[in-house]
């Protein structure tokens, strides 16, 4: 049984990795549904929310229904990181998560994401900072290290723990590979095969079977999967999973009716958020995954995807639903 400070999140719990412009309230609330077990929001800029940025401060919002729930920030600035954790204290989330591993240059730049690989001196003593100033749990996403000759994870890890880190996420690769390549799961085994370490260290990084899931479970021993990816357009990789948990069988793939189901229900819920225009706007990029598989779907898809008035997205979906209703998914 793992916990995250006094949060109770199950044995080898499934959580859903944050995604800059994908993991927003909608998309949480049909991957909680179909089995994540913790969720996060996407990285939120701690410059930007102490400067209230709209944008950043909309990033803020949660729905119950969506808990346990870890909103993540990002930054290198000691001050600004203080004060969003008060700011971020005020939505009620259940966790605060700290960025250490975002590789984009404008990020890591500043310093902040997986720049501070380059100081962990600085990673560590930030963490502590805001462990201190917060009575949630405050957990930590990075990478393996700067590059290939730079990968200290197991000496950081314990540091981060012994700051009062509640829990690590750590993703395959180092800051240099980027996504290139093929993550790399021995080196966070030996995070959590270190005799010292006692927090939940979770495995993130291509995790797009259950059967990965399972090897990262069974095989290197890691206290549970962040899952990112293989969750977009298709929140039900997280039942999958965990069928296949249970079984060691495969679960019949989501029906049509499912899929419209849910795209329908995503959309609702995106409008309900942020209004037609954005709520339109940013639920285009999971259809694609939705109706993956579906022979000559370019027409339908293309309407889903160009449509400004969500009445027209809505009647494409009917459309589909009609015209393909006994599609077979595979
Ligand atoms: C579209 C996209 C946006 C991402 N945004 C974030 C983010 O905001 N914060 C973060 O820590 N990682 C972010 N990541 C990295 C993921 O959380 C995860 O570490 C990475 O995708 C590897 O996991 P996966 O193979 O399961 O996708 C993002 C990844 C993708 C694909």
């Amino acid at each position: 049984m793992s916990k995250i400070g006094d949060i109770d999140v199950g044995d080898f719990p499934l959580l859903l990795a944050p995604m800059e412009d994908v993991s927003d309230p909608p998309f949480r609330a049909l991957c909680k549904e179909q089995g994540a077990d913790v969720v996060y929001t996407e990285f939120i800029s701690s410059e930007g929310l102490i400067r209230d940025a709209s944008k950043s401060v909309m990033k803020l919002d949660i729905y119950e229904k969506e808990r346990p729930v870890g909103i993540q920030i990002f930054g290198a600035v000691l001050e600004s990181m203080l004060k969003s954790v008060e700011i971020v204290e005020a939505s009620g989330p259940d966790i605060i998560d700290i960025n250490f591993g975002c590789p984009v240059k404008k990020v890591v730049s500043k310093g902040a994401g997986a720049g501070i690989l380059k100081d962990i001196d600085l990673m560590v003593s930030l963490t502590e900072a805001m462990v201190k100033h917060t009575k949630l749990p405050v957990t930590v996403k990075t990478r393996l290290g700067w590059d290939d000759d730079s990968i200290k994870i197991v000496e950081v890890a314990e540091r981060l723990q012994d700051v009062g880190c509640a829990a690590i996420s750590i993703h395959g690769r180092t800051r240099a590979q980027m996504y290139k390549g093929e993550a790399n799961w021995a080196p966070i085994a030996e995070v959590k095969n270190n005799q010292r370490m006692h927090i939940p260290v979770f495995g993130n990084g291509d995790v797009d079977t259950p059967e990965k899931a399972m090897l990262m479970r069974d095989k290197f021993g890691l206290d549970g999967a962040m899952i990112g990816r293989a969750s977009i357009g298709y929140p039900w990789f997280f039942k999958e999973v965990k069928h296949y948990f249970e079984t060691g069988t495969h679960a019949a793939p989501p029906t049509m009716v499912e899929r419209v189901a849910a795209a329908r229900r995503h959309l609702e819920m995106a409008i309900d958020w942020k209004g037609e225009t954005l709520g339109v706007f940013e639920t285009r990029r999971h259809y694609t995954n939705y109706f993956k598989g579906i022979p000559h779907f370019k027409e339908h898809r293309m309407k889903m995807v160009t449509s400004d008035a969500s009445a027209d997205v809505f009647a494409a979906f009917d459309e589909v639903l009609e015209k393909f209703h006994d599609f077979q998914f595979v």
